[in-house]
């Protein structure tokens, strides 16, 4: 169960929640009756009660062949296409998952940089393995992903004969259109298909996401079933559902001059859960000059390098703390020892649990003190469903406050302009008029 409490807020009132009724109506008439601004990419809404059964299907069997045939995963994706594969196998299996005896394949991330050398580091680590490959891509033209998707099938050419190497290679594409969807078609990849409403940043629930969760051992039913709850669980609430409720108090702390949001856990395993929240809510809402700035910390190790900033710095930010509301099922005690040399005993029995708890405690508290305001997102047990449960509390809190800003929630036209002068810069053909001025205004730089 995912609970937000903001109760304690010194600067949010009740009256002050209650006078966004009538904006945060308008932003559920938006999602339900799909009528606000990027209405075609509202599928995510009912994903998790209405997916394509038999590619479920198909993804489960896909990952019991890649777990019997494979030392090794690769996933190819940037952005939608892999922070939240990453983001719920970490969360789930913990972050030394490759380094664990199992009997799942090692999973690699790459194809979401331009760094040669990374690449290279996981291609060696490939070296005498089987290799699977799931490249990601909904264009099927992102350059990250096709360079990397490009050296990876001539590394492989070399180990396998072509019938096999494609049969190793999922692709998850678009239906119909893009270089991927041509490719698979011309060497026969088994391929799975992002939804034509669902765009990138709310992607992890269809295969995007579920193919490489599988192939880590993960129960991608419990994560739907999860998902599905939640869904249940927040509109039946109707308005005053804690979804909302996030979203609305987000948006109060922004006006009040808070222009920076800090997700902060206290579990390494979260931390991709960080990263992928900033996607989700930095390029669902930072455009037309509004938003809040997405940040993501992991405590207590953030609280040894930020803590100072977060306490005393400049007033900008509040916290968003997301924690474990129940006792860890895994977890260790501190031992006992008879010299007591390190002055520990106080603390000989108590679970490392609860000590991360006062740690979570006395923090909210002190920064509480320094101005830093915090809400907090509970959940009660860390497992597939509740973290399907988490997934649709943000999306749905993102698309509410995407539309409480009264900015378009599901597109990204910012994100061009980069690409643009890069292609330039490259030599790309197309781009040609714009090379001279880009070098020109480089001189200097
Ligand atoms: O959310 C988004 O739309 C982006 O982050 C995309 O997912 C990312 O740019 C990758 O795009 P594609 O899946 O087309 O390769």
């Amino acid at each position: 169960m995912i609970t937000f409490q903001y109760s304690h807020l010194r600067s949010v009132t009740e009256a002050d929640v209650k006078a966004f009724d009538s904006r945060i109506a308008r932003a559920d008439e938006a999602i339900r009756n799909r009528s606000g601004a990027g209405n075609d990419f509202l599928g995510w809404v009912d994903l998790p009660v209405n997916y394509d059964r038999e590619e479920f299907a198909r993804i489960k069997e896909a990952a019991q062949k890649i777990k019997r045939d494979s030392d090794i995963l690769l996933v190819i994706g940037i952005g939608g296409s892999y922070l939240g594969a990453r983001a719920v196998i970490e969360f789930l299996q913990g972050v030394y998952y490759n380094g664990k005896r199992k009997n799942t394949p090692d999973i690699y991330f790459i194809g979401n940089s331009f760094n040669g050398e990374e690449l290279k580091n996981v291609l060696e680590l490939c070296e005498g393995k089987d290799v699977s490959v799931n490249v990601i891509s909904k264009s099927g033209t992102t350059t990250e992903s096709a360079i990397a998707f490009r050296i990876v099938r001539e590394y492989l050419a070399k180990r396998y004969t072509p019938a096999e190497l494609s049969s190793r290679i999922y692709a998850t594409t678009d239906r119909s259109r893009g270089a991927l969807r041509q490719m698979s078609t011309e060497n026969g990849y088994e391929t799975f298909v992002i939804p034509d409403d669902i765009g990138g940043r709310f992607s992890v629930l269809t295969p995007v996401g579920l193919l490489p969760i599988a192939c880590a051992g993960i129960d991608i039913d419990a994560l739907m079933a999860g998902a599905a709850a939640e869904r249940e669980a927040l509109f039946s609430a109707g308005l005053s559902n804690d979804a909302y409720r996030y979203a609305i108090v987000r948006n109060l702390l922004l006006e009040r001059g808070k222009a920076v949001e800090v997700l902060a856990s206290y579990d390494p395993s979260f931390r991709f859960l960080g990263e992928w929240f900033k996607q989700l809510f930095g390029e669902s809402e930072g455009k037309q000059k509004k938003g809040l700035f997405p940040a993501s910390v992991v405590y207590s190790s953030d609280l040894h390098s930020l803590g100072q900033f977060m306490q005393d710095g400049s007033p900008i930010l509040f916290e968003t703390v997301c924690t474990l509301s129940k006792p860890a099922t895994r977890d260790l005690t501190v031992p006992f020892e008879e010299a007591n040399a390190d002055g520990l005993n106080y603390l000989a029995g108590e679970a490392m649990y609860k000590i991360n708890k006062k740690a979570m405690l006395g923090t909210l508290l002190a920064h509480e003190q320094g101005g830093t305001e915090t809400l907090l997102i509970r959940y009660d047990v860390k497992d597939a469903r509740t973290l399907g449960e988490l997934i649709y509390f943000f999306e749905l809190s993102c698309a509410a406050s995407g539309y409480l800003l009264e900015v378009n929630p599901f597109d990204q036209p910012g994100v061009e302009a980069y690409k643009k002068n890069m292609f330039a810069l490259l030599g790309k053909p197309g781009y040609e008029e714009q090379r001279a001025s880009l070098e020109e205004q480089l001189k200097n730089i």
